[in-house]
């Protein structure tokens, strides 16, 4: 064998080889999805579980607090618009800021998330899919979700710098800052916002 054919039976060795190693990691790929989705959703969801979320994303007529999530004090209750009702809206009591004296949170057009946005109670694949059914989560696409999370000032904001309850003590925030859990919901949404199977 001249050093032509040498040369050409190594490049079809490569050819080979590539083609292996392409299907191989393609294969290694398609198999490490599904756990990897349940990973990263997993970890998205330590925050939308935590209680300064929970707490506005209710599927009950009422919105909660504090960490132990108890049932909002004076019987509030959500009424037809999530913002209480004509005698007891959220915004009689609850100001534009966090109110330490009071232990009132505060932040503009204080209120709870509409029902088909609650969050309680469901496993992680239920709560993927609730949260990117257009139909249950305000019509938004995994960006706009991912857009929201990342700059929204308003009650997001507010869950991590949640203010002093009514006994004086500072609220806790989500277990992870929101900087890196903006990140995560980034990169998840820009792995097709798989959910866990
Ligand atoms: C004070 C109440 C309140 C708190 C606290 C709150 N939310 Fe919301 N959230 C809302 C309301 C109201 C909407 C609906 C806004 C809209 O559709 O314009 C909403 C909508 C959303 C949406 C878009 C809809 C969906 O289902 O995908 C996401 C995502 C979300 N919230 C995440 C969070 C996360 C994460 C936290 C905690 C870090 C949080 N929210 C804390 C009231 C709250
Ligand atoms: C009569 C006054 C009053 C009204 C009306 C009211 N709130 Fe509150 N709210 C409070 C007080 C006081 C606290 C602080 C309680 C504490 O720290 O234990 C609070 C705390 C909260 C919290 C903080 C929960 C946490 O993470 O610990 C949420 C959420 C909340 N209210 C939602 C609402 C919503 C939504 C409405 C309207 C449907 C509403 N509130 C109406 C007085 C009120």
């Amino acid at each position: 064998m001249g050093p032509r054919h040498c040369a050409a039976v190594g490049a079809l060795l490569a050819i080979v080889a590539g083609g292996a190693l392409l299907a191989w990691s393609a294969r290694a790929q398609q198999n490490a999805a599904p756990q990897g989705a349940s990973a990263m959703f997993a970890r998205i969801a330590t925050v939308l579980r935590s209680p300064r979320c929970l707490n506005c994303h209710t599927v009950t007529d009422f919105p909660r607090q504090g960490d132990d999530r108890h049932a909002h004090l004076f019987f509030v209750t959500r009424g037809p618009d999530d913002r209480g009702l004509p005698w007891a809206r959220c915004t009689s009591c609850h100001g534009e800021a966090n109110n330490n004296a009071t232990g009132i949170p505060g932040r503009p057009d204080w209120h709870m998330a509409p029902l088909s946005m609650g969050w309680e109670g469901l496993s992680d694949t239920g709560l993927c899919h609730r949260l990117l059914n257009p139909a249950d989560n305000g019509h938004r696409t995994p960006e706009q979700i991912y857009e929201h999370i990342a700059f929204d000032r308003q009650f997001i904001a507010w869950a991590w710098s949640p203010g002093r309850n009514i006994q004086g003590v500072q609220r806790t925030v989500p277990p992870i800052p929101r900087h890196a859990f903006s990140l995560l919901v980034k990169e998840w949404v820009a792995a097709g916002a798989p959910c866990p199977q």
